[in-house]
């Protein structure tokens, strides 16, 4: 299993933050974007993020919390990330599945708590990850909703990644470990003193 780290909470700055993720074996860096309609919240300065990545040893799983990404998709490509992932309630995920695509650019779909997991069958052509939301999006350091789970076995694993995002720690972390190819956390580790120790929690 690897590991995403999200810095969408953090305790002094961004910078230092991300500074901290580089310096551990974190696999990815999980970069939460919102638009403030998808979910309440805001934090789309993409310049800013740009900014903040474009030297990134790691390579970069983003994760578009935005209703319409086609912008966000064409600007973020700048930073050559690994995964562009989207949620599969917007308007016609198609779309953007297929332009992430265009750009060589592994596609995910995000699947919320309450979304039938049944729905990644209409674009099974076009994905190469499902992610898997174990909080409702919007904000980092929520309680995680063990009943998603479940969604895990009705992905056909030969032919997608699966990635689990909300609520992950080191006991969380036991119920999915063998399950998911690549597990999201972020205020687990960002909010703690030492990064790796915290990683290294998730991985025994
Ligand atoms: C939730 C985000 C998650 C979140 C993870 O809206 O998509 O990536 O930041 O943070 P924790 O691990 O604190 O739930
Ligand atoms: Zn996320």
């Amino acid at each position: 299993m690897k590991v995403s780290v999200s810095f969408l909470k953090y305790q002094n700055s961004k910078e230092e933050t991300i500074k901290k993720i580089m310096a551990t074996h974190a696999d990815y860096i999980h970069v939460d974007i919102m638009d403030g309609l998808f979910v309440e919240a805001k934090n789309d300065d993409l310049d800013e993020f740009i900014h903040l990545l474009k030297d990134s040893k790691k390579p970069l799983d983003i994760h578009l919390m935005v209703a319409s990404p086609k912008e966000y998709i064409d600007k973020l490509k700048i930073l050559n990330p690994e995964f562009i992932t989207i949620q599969a309630e917007i308007l016609n995920p198609l779309v953007y599945l297929k332009q992430i695509k265009s750009y060589n650019i592994r596609a995910g779909l995000a699947i919320n708590p309450d979304t039938d997991i049944n729905i990644i069958n209409n674009y099974l052509n076009y994905l190469d990850l499902v992610l898997i939301m174990s909080v409702y999006p919007g904000m980092g350091g929520q309680k995680f909703i063990p009943q998603v789970t479940k969604k895990i076995k009705m992905i056909p694993r030969d032919k997608l990644l699966v990635s689990i995002d909300g609520g992950i720690n080191d006991e969380t972390i036991k119920i999915v470990r063998d399950d998911v190819d690549i597990c999201v956390s972020g205020s687990f580790v960002c909010m703690s003193e030492d990064y790796e120790k915290q990683l290294e929690k998730l991985l025994t």
